[in-house]
Formats: structure tokens, sequence, C-alpha cells
């Protein structure tokens, strides 16, 4: 069986404790840090760019998955570098050129990713299966947290018959609750992005709440 990593998104952390807040979901069991990158312009929302980014770094002792909801990608994939993200993930939606994107991505060194929108078809990550360390599932469309699950099984399943036995994560974005959760992992997805799943009821002073809600889900 698959081992589920967990990646809670820093998008439902307090904005003014990011440091103690992403200590606190790593000593309550997080595999990895997901970084929610949001432009204005490809999703109607504006979270924070590269100097945030490499600052989150300094407390970062897991995984830094950096998930840019941008456009265009490419005049900042050095930039993400240098913030120190280990997997890159931009959208086939972002532009005309994704394999320049995440051969770009490569060659700075970090692990890449691509995320499709709910309604992209799996089909759209086919040619891209031997380039990427990661497919991510959108089930939700981007730019906010707190959205209710778009059931993306299916797509989930032909991306896992795509994949087969390489070594490329599904990583499942948007949604993710004790209840959708089981959905996806049984289609194939072995990561999963929660935000508000993990960080209701808690804090930094409650920390313990993470720890509940991550191993609840
Ligand atoms: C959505 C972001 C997600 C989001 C998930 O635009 O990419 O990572 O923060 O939040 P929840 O888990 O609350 O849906
Ligand atoms: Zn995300």
């Amino acid at each position: 069986t698959r081992q589920i990593l967990i990646a809670p998104s820093i998008l439902s952390a307090d904005f003014a404790d990011f440091g103690r807040e992403i200590r606190a979901i790593e000593d309550q069991g997080a595999d990895w840090v997901h970084v929610d990158v949001m432009d204005g312009h490809f999703v109607p929302n504006l979270t924070f760019g590269p100097p945030a980014v490499k600052a989150f770094r300094r407390h970062v002792r897991t995984v830094m998955d950096v998930h840019l909801m941008i456009a265009p990608v490419d005049p900042f994939i050095t930039a993400y570098a240098d913030a120190g993200a280990d997997i890159l993930t931009a959208h086939v939606e972002a532009g005309p050129h994704i394999h320049r994107t995440v051969q770009a991505i490569r060659a700075a060194g970090m692990k890449a990713g691509v995320a499709l929108n709910p309604g992209t078809p799996a089909e759209a990550a086919a040619h891209l299966i031997d380039m990427v360390d990661l497919v991510c599932v959108m089930t939700v469309n981007p730019g906010f947290g707190g959205q209710s699950f778009i059931d993306m099984t299916a797509k989930v399943r032909s991306l896992r018959a795509m994949i087969g036995d390489r070594p490329v994560h599904i990583q499942i974005d948007g949604g993710v609750d004790p209840v959708t959760a089981p959905l996806v992992v049984a289609a194939g997805a072995d990561v999963l992005v929660a935000g508000s799943a993990v960080f209701r009821g808690g804090s930094v002073d409650a920390p313990h709440v993470y720890g509940a809600n991550i191993r609840a889900i």
C-alpha cells in the first residue's frame, strides 16, 4: 500500500505568525508544508511572493511545496529556487508552453509539479508524466481556502492508470477533509493538501488540535 502524505496549506494559518505556524504543523505530523502563491491575475486573490517564501524557508524542516497560481510562471522560476522551494508546481492553464516551464523548474534544481484545474482533463498531463515529479488535481477552482470539494475521482483514476508505478505523486488540493480524503486515496492519490481541515479549531497555542485534525484526514 501507498504511503499517504499530508501537506497542510499555510493559506489557512495566521498570516502574522507564519514561523510559529509552520513549526506547529510540522511538530504535529505534517509531511510537507504547502505554500499557495496567488497573483490576483491567474486567480482572483493575492497571497505572497518570493521574499515571503524565502522567509518561510527558515522555518521549514520537512519539504517546502510551492503551488504557483500565477501567470506567467517562467519569469519567477529562479526567484522561487532562490527562495528555497523543494517542489515547484505550475498550472497547465497558466501558459502555452508548459514543457518549457517544467524543464526550467528542473534546471533550477527543484522538483517539478503540474496542476490541473477542475475543468482540465487528465489528458492535459499525459505528455508530461515522464517529465514531472507530481501532478496536482485541483478539487476546487483555485483562489481561496475553505471551498467545497468537487469530485475529481474519475480524473484521479485516469492519472493513476497513466502513471502506474512511476515515482510521480498524485496530489489533491481543495476541500480535502476526513470525508473526502478516503475517496481520492481509493482512486490513487498519495499527497493530500488541506488548509481549513488542518487549521480549524487550533492555533499556535493549541497545536494539538492541528495534530488531531491531521490524524483525522
Ligand atoms: C486553493 C489552494 C489550496 C487551498 C486549500 O486555491 O490551492 O491549497 O488553500 O484549502 P482548503 O483545504 O481549505 O480547501
Ligand atoms: Zn494549493
